[in-house]
């Protein structure tokens, strides 16, 4: 095999090793169920927050589009409730009100739908 040729195979060797775990790293860091997420945004998050991805254009809580969470922020503010709703408006859910899973889903979506490059 001429040296050209071995180097061509290197690098698809190389590809071939780093591509899968690119994947495999992203994925871990970003778990749960975006398309399930949106739905539940959409009910529970969308009267006080705007997100394209969601089409909430909601007035209350920061602009998500803007703010662009950490995924870890999401899951944060979705099981502690954060400091809650302003005085006088109706929470949309509790701290502690969805399970593990759904906090995943909801994180995943508002994660992957303010980063482009996670996607
Ligand atoms: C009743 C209005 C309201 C609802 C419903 C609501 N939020 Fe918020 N949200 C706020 C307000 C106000 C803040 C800013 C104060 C705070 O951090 O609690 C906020 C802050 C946040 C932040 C920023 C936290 C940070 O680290 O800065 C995230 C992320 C967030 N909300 C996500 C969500 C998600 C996801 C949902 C749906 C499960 C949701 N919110 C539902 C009002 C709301």
């Amino acid at each position: 095999m001429d040296r050209i040729g071995f180097a061509l195979l290197a690098v698809i060797g190389l590809l071939a090793i780093t591509v899968p775990l690119a994947v495999a790293r992203s994925s871990s860091r970003v778990v749960g169920n975006p398309v399930t997420g949106k739905a539940i945004f959409i009910k529970k998050c969308a009267p006080c927050h705007t997100l394209k991805a969601a089409g909430a254009a909601g007035r209350v809580g920061p602009n998500l589009d803007r703010l662009k969470p950490s995924y870890a922020a999401v899951v944060t503010q979705v099981t502690t409730g954060g400091s809650g709703p302003p005085p006088g408006m109706k929470p949309t859910f509790m701290a502690g009100e969805f399970t593990a899973a759904q906090v995943r889903d909801i994180a995943a979506f508002v994660f992957i739908s303010t980063h482009p490059r996670a996607r």
